[in-house]
């Protein structure tokens, strides 16, 4: 394991030129010595930053995922999570990703500060969506929130929409941006409308708590928007509604100016429920259902159970993320969240929890919640106190993501009748404690085909440091190195090699390894190319550029 080395080109002189035409048919050609290319690397002088993978056909510096697994079943899907930085470099790169649960990268978007990337659906077809900051809202998000975009992808990995608007909301001092969406929640409803948070920044009497009477608090807003227009349909305003004295948010020293007010509410999810919205706040262990004229229609508090009753053993939470119900039937439905029990890195913390509740509806205290999940790694007890996700995979295994901490994990199905099921079965670790941030993890079923052209690196191999190939490659002294980001469903790829650029012929098949592929070319070729074949079909789905291999020795 050794620092990422600089790629050195000096006796090959790359020529990029346009592809030849894609969807021509493959003809039956043999196998060449191949391998995974990736490589780990590390920071000598900089124990604080979490190992990270390296390839020469793309900078992408994604983590290198320390995974545990058992070996039973986990759900057919694809990882995807940004990693966001706390103060020190605990990732090299921060960016949203896609992973497989092999600790491979599927897709590495943008280096930027990014928050819940995740797939949508969107006029019935799938999308990759997530929020990005916008001016100086990098640093409003490390303060708890954020002021950004929305941005959507289609399975081409093409912008089709990017939701930005200022919602007319006070912004604090010396925050400056064009589009106030909150980092926390970002989803399409079935009616193809967008749910978002938002923080305004608003003057507000604290003397109910023991503050000034000229006081400022963060009022968090629920807001649906049209995604082609931004025109606000819906707008909830958590200071209209509930009484600043619930909040368990101590005042602390906030709420006096507006540079440091008062966060009461803290909303963090946001779910449409038929037409109304389940809300949830961190700072009043609650999660609320709204109505579409805003009334409160109840309250599940994870103190008291609010309007639900007594809540059961373990089954209590606080600082909670990811509020989700679930309808069973029209008496009874599932509410789980992320239940993080801890508010601050403290030295006796509280595991965090993938609790589900089953509640009786509309809400009965004389039938209280009953605990049907609360998943936790009796070897790895994370205790997160902020951010974190937990959803349902279509199998039944749960995912939770654990916020503060970066770490995931996919917890088998609970059974009524096995009350051993529902350990985990994965877990990655992917930063060293709280340095690293994974606000929410998702697990999906994801299929998509770049618009980019696949990347085609071709080195020496006498340049290649530890080259894995060297005894199977015979009289190849090249090797060539492909990927192509965000290609989910590449098999195998095709190398084409000629004596000059326009007359290329197929001379072998190198099986997909990893997110890069590392092939011997054969010998004597003085130009490459490679196509990419999809779900092992006959067609070239897409050509690299075409590389000339010169002054080789
Ligand atoms: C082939 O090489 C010529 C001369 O370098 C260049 O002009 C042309 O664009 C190349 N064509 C392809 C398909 O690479
Ligand atoms: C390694 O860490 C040092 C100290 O934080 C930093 O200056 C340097 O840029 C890092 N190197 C890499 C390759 O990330
Ligand atoms: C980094 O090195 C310091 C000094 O040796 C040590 O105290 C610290 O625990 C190390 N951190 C990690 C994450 O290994
Ligand atoms: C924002 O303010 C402008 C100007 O006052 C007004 O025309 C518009 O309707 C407002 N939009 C919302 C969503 O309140
Ligand atoms: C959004 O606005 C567009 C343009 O006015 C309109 O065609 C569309 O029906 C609206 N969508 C929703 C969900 O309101
Ligand atoms: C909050 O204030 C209201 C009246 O302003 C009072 O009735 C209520 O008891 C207070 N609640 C708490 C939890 O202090
Ligand atoms: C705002 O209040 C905070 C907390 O009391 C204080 O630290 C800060 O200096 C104040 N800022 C201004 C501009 O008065
Ligand atoms: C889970 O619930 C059980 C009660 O059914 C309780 O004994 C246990 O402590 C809970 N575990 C956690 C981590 O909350
Ligand atoms: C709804 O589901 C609950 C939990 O499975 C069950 O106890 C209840 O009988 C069901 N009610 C109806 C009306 O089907
Ligand atoms: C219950 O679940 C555990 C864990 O998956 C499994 O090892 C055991 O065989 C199951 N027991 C029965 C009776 O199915
Ligand atoms: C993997 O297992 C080891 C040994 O039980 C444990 O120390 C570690 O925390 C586990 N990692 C994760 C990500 O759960
Ligand atoms: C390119 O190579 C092919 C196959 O070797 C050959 O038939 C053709 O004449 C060559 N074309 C040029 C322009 O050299």
């Amino acid at each position: 394991m050794g620092l990422t080395q600089l790629i050195i080109l000096s006796l090959i002189q790359v020529s990029w030129a346009t592809a030849l035409p894609t969807g021509q048919q493959t003809s039956s050609t043999p196998l060449l010595c191949s391998t995974d290319s990736r490589q780990i690397a590390v920071n000598a002088s900089n124990n604080a930053t979490w190992p990270w993978q390296t390839y020469r056909s793309s900078t992408a510096q994604p983590p290198a995922l320390l995974i545990n697994k058992t070996g039973d079943p986990l759900y057919d899907g694809l990882i995807i999570f940004a990693t966001e930085n706390g103060g020190t470099p605990a990732a090299e790169q921060e960016s949203p990703y896609i992973f497989n649960d092999e600790g491979e990268l599927v897709w590495s978007g943008p280096v930027d500060i990014t928050y819940n990337v995740r797939i949508q659906t969107l006029n019935s077809a799938p999308v990759l969506t997530y929020w990005s900051g916008q001016g100086t809202a990098g640093e409003a998000a490390i303060a708890g929130h954020g002021y950004g975009k929305f941005i959507i992808l289609d399975t081409s990995y093409n912008v089709i929409h990017t939701v930005s608007t200022n919602l007319n909301i006070t912004l604090p001092p010396g925050v400056v941006t064009k589009s106030a969406l909150d980092l926390h929640e970002s989803y399409i409803t079935p009616r193809n409308t967008l749910l978002v948070s938002a923080y305004n920044t608003t003057p507000a009497d604290l003397s109910s708590i023991g503050g000034p009477k000229n006081g400022w608090v963060l009022d968090s807003l629920a807001v649906e928007l049209n995604i082609t227009t931004g025109e606000v349909l819906f707008s909830w305003s958590s200071l209209d509604h509930l009484p600043l004295n619930k909040s368990k948010e101590p005042l602390g020293h906030s709420g006096s100016n507006a540079t440091a007010p008062y966060d009461f509410f803290h909303i963090n999810a946001i779910q449409p429920v038929g037409d109304n919205y389940l809300i949830n706040s961190r700072h009043y262990w609650a999660s609320f259902l709204v109505n579409p004229k805003g009334k409160v229609l109840w309250e599940l508090n994870g103190y008291d159970g609010g309007d639900f009753g007594n809540l059961p053993e373990g089954g209590t939470f606080s600082w909670q993320h990811f509020a989700r119900l679930q309808e069973i039937n029209s008496s009874a439905a599932l509410i789980h969240w992320f239940a993080n029990n801890n508010a601050l890195a403290l030295d006796a913390p509280i595991p965090s929890t993938g609790l589900t509740l089953q509640v009786t509806i509309p809400p009965n205290k004389a039938s209280p919640p009953k605990l049907i999940t609360n998943f936790t790694n009796p070897q790895n007890p994370v205790a997160a106190y902020s951010q974190g996700s937990f959803s349902y995979l279509p199998n039944g295994n749960g995912f939770l993501a654990y916020g503060s901490n970066a770490v995931l994990a996919e917890y088998g199905p609970v059974s009524e009748t096995n009350s051993t099921e529902g350990q985990v079965r994965w877990s990655a670790q992917l930063g060293y404690g709280e340095s690293l941030s994974v606000y929410r993890g998702y697990k999906s079923v994801w299929h998509a085909t770049p618009s980019t052209e696949p990347s085609l690196v071709v080195l020496s191999a006498k340049d290649v440091q530890n080259d894995d190939l060297a005894l199977c490659a015979g009289t190849s002294t090249m090797r060539g190195f492909v990927s192509w980001n965000g290609a989910t469903d590449v098999t195998d790829w095709i190398v084409y090699t000629g004596s000059n650029n326009t007359t290329l012929t197929a001379v072998g098949r190198v099986n997909k390894a990893g997110f890069e592929t590392q092939f011997a070319i054969p010998a004597g070729a003085a130009f490459v190319q490679i196509g990419a074949v999809e779900n092992n079909s006959n067609f070239v789905a897409r050509r690299s550029s075409i590389v000339k291999i010169g002054g080789s020795s």
